[in-house]
């Protein structure tokens, strides 16, 4: 960080840098006090680290925690939910607006001789399209990582204890851009990234009438097209490879892209993914011990869902070593896909909007890509969206293929390939000036080194 003394002769992105940085520390103060007072409150319990695929009728964006029998618990020296501490720790306002920030992460400050001119000239786009936008705009450099990450998850040690584990940066990368979307909300976008629009102009929510569905159409009488949602946590699809043989190319059929999301702070997609991710690292690494982490316990019934390594197709292979914990040196591309990566964030929004319909009479689903507008479009999977909708309360992959318009399942908004991802000549991407394509990625891979395959053109 700049001296004091030195601050007249900085350029005015200097100045911006040096400010946004101010801004962070600012930001940030205040929540000292309060995980001060929670982390004394968890003294003495054992943190129960939940599976998220065994959620079962849990609501979870009603989730709320047992604030009461967490204080009995804290008596009795019992278990603590992992998900409790997340929630009490960052409760959900889906009446709070969109916080106005714009996030990244790189191993050096912005000011680094370190930095290389592409992305010192994305992150000055990031920062000018901030200013105009009146956005706080903040590059966290490697080396503030962990400060920041103690200020905002002082008060859930084992998050902290998680992301110490990690055994790669990739994985690193990963969460902490889960983590500080969680904590403080905002958009965090890649360093192989840049704007092409506005941040003010991102859109708000979906357009178009609500779906009726199940017993939606019943109790709520006509649909109402004014049941569009403000978006809370936005998403663009990365891959939507409509053909045979996709998984060749993509750990998912409808892959969702994480180099850009957007999201208020505490939002319940964010916390499950959270709790996934702290789950299976301390569960398959070799943990960093910490003085302030209190011990864990996981759901020993199901050890296989906290297992890195037996996910799928190893689970059943008697030759893989499951139990092996996880290093830099044996950790695969696929390892980095479900444990931290496209895979695992993929899934969590899929479970997410499945138990959104499952536990919720009344959410609002808005999808006009489904009426036909002629051409090969998504409303030829019309009838098995529906099925999925009425009959199992499950979102088919083909919900989102080949959408053109933004989607909206109660305030998750999901926008087409173009919007993070224009240009790319395949999947129905549109190019660079459509009026759906918000960000510009480079497919530079950064801490991934390996780039993404690219399939043929479909
Ligand atoms: C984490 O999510 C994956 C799906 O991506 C699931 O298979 C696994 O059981 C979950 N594990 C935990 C501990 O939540
Ligand atoms: C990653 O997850 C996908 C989907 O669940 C699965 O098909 C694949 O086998 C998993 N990879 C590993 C290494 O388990």
């Amino acid at each position: 960080m700049a001296k004091l003394s030195k601050l007249p002769k900085l350029s005015r992105r200097g100045r911006t840098a040096l400010a946004s940085a101010v801004c962070v520390y600012v930001l940030l103060a205040f929540q000292l006090h309060s995980w001060r007072v929670h982390s004394g409150f968890y003294k003495g319990l054992t943190t129960e680290l939940p599976s998220t695929a065994r959620a079962g009728d849990t609501n979870l964006k009603r989730f709320q925690p047992p604030a009461a029998a967490a204080a009995d618990a804290a008596a009795t020296g019992s278990l603590a939910s992992l998900r409790s501490q997340l929630a009490l720790q960052f409760p959900y306002d889906a009446s709070q607006p969109m916080p106005k920030r714009v996030w990244q992460t790189w191993k050096t400050a912005v000011d680094s001789p370190q930095l290389s001119p592409e992305f010192r000239r994305n992150s000055g786009l990031w920062m000018e399209a901030a200013e105009l936008a009146s956005y706080q705009y903040a590059l966290v450099p490697d080396a503030h990582v962990l400060a920041l990450l103690h200020n905002l998850y002082g008060g859930v040690p084992q998050v902290i204890q998680a992301f110490e584990s990690l055994p790669l940066p990739i994985l690193k990368a990963d969460f902490f851009r889960y983590l500080i979307l969680y904590a403080r909300g905002g958009i965090y976008s890649d360093m192989d990234t840049f704007p092409l629009k506005a941040l003010g102009s991102w859109p708000p929510a979906a357009t178009g009438a609500a779906i009726q569905y199940r017993g939606r159409a019943a109790s709520s009488g006509a649909a109402s097209s004014s049941g569009a949602p403000e978006a809370g946590f936005v998403v663009g699809i990365e891959a939507d490879p409509d053909r045979v043989d996709w998984s060749d190319w993509y750990a998912r059929r409808i892959q969702f892209c994480q180099w850009t999301i957007q999201s208020k702070p505490g939002h319940p997609l964010l916390r499950e993914l959270i709790v996934n991710i702290t789950a299976t690292t301390l569960a398959s690494t070799h943990v960093r011990s910490s003085a302030q982490a209190p011990p864990f316990s996981i759901d020993e019934d199901h050890r296989a869902d906290y297992l890195v390594n037996c996910r799928d197709k190893r689970r059943f292979d008697d030759e893989f070593p499951a139990s092996q914990k996880k290093t830099a040196a044996n950790v695969d591309g696929t390892d980095t896909m479900n444990w931290t990566g496209p895979g695992v964030f993929s899934d969590a929004v899929f479970n997410y909007l499945d138990n959104l319909i499952a536990t919720n009479p009344d959410v609002a689903i808005i999808n006009d890509n489904l009426r036909a507008h002629g051409g090969a479009g998504t409303h030829k999977f019309y009838r098995k969206v529906t099925e999925g909708l009425e009959s199992a309360a499950v979102f088919v992959k083909e919900f989102f293929t080949l959408i053109e318009e933004p989607v909206a399942v109660d305030d998750v908004l999901v926008l087409p390939i173009t919007s993070f991802s224009p240009g790319v000549n395949q999947m129905n991407a549109k190019e660079d000036d459509h009026a759906m394509a918000f960000v510009k990625h480079m497919f530079e891979g950064s801490w991934k080194g390996t780039k993404p395959g690219t399939a043929p053109d479909t």
